[in-house]
């Protein structure tokens, strides 16, 4: 794992949205993982921008998605379809077939997440990026989701309910409480993990997922075993970590950031 911490949210995300951008140029038919959030919004900005200047084509790019709330149509503005429609996939040349959600409002849900687990291994993820929730989630892996877990439906802890209801207006009735996500076991098969985390909100579970032990009580502690994970963060978001000193030296030092510095 690589922990670069960059001086604040914008540039944290820029960074993020360049090493896409990258692998995209490098391999034009990539498949992406992707992720939503308030955290992502940026990152999407970016990449809109680098769209607009004529600098990345998405055309051939395939995307997963993590997740997808259970029971809202796909047309609902609630929905993560209606999110990355919003922030990402009306504002590029992507092919919309080729962006890939769970289906929340299928009918069969165990069929659906298999679905989605033969459809990833068609495409395998070669990027996937993640957020982090204040329970440690990514994707919707609550506390002791197994760390082996494949694409399944998912109970949403309070916590998580209480920090995505703004998505909701605030309005409890309409929040799904379940979720179909990734499982960890599907993510942490993607030949690289990008992790984006910023704000102070996010310093403790931070702390916890990259330097505490590997528990299924943070999910995000799973990433340790990933052989090519960079977790880029703000300065407030690295705020409780103890080795900042050596991830600072190791990205000013490392011949492969040296691009990106
Ligand atoms: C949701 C998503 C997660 C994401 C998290 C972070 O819970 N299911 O995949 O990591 O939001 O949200 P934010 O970026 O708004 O803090």
């Amino acid at each position: 794992m690589e922990v670069i911490i960059k001086a604040n949210m914008k540039h944290a995300a820029e960074l993020v949205a360049q090493l896409v951008a990258d692998q995209i140029h490098k391999k034009p038919k990539s498949s992406m993982g992707l992720a939503t959030g308030n955290t992502m919004e940026a990152v999407y900005d970016e990449l809109v921008k680098k769209y607009q200047n004529g600098a990345l084509d998405f055309s051939a790019i395939h995307t997963f998605n993590l997740d997808e709330y259970i029971g809202l149509p796909e047309d609902s503005v609630h929905s993560y379809r209606s999110y990355m429609n919003r922030f990402l996939f009306d504002r590029v040349n992507i092919s919309k077939e080729n962006t890939h959600l769970p289906m929340g409002c299928a009918a069969d849900l165990k069929a659906e997440c298999q679905r989605y687990e033969n459809l990833i291994k068609k495409y395998p993820i070669d990027v996937q990026l993640l957020g982090i929730g204040r329970t440690g989630h990514i994707g919707f892996n609550e506390p002791l989701s197994s760390l082996m877990s494949r694409t399944r439906d998912k109970s949403l802890t309070p916590q998580t309910i209480e920090q995505n209801i703004g998505l909701f207006g605030d309005q409890k009735d309409l929040m799904p409480q379940r979720a179909l996500t990734m499982g960890v076991g599907t993510i942490l098969e993607a030949r690289q993990i990008i992790l984006l985390a910023t704000g102070s909100s996010k310093a403790e579970i931070i702390a916890k997922a990259l330097e505490g032990p590997v528990t299924s009580m943070v999910t995000a502690s799973a990433l340790q075993l990933h052989p090519h994970c960079v977790v880029v963060l703000d300065e407030a978001a690295a705020a409780n970590l103890q080795g900042t000193e050596y991830y600072r030296w190791i990205y000013e030092n490392e011949p492969d950031w040296a691009p990106y510095r």
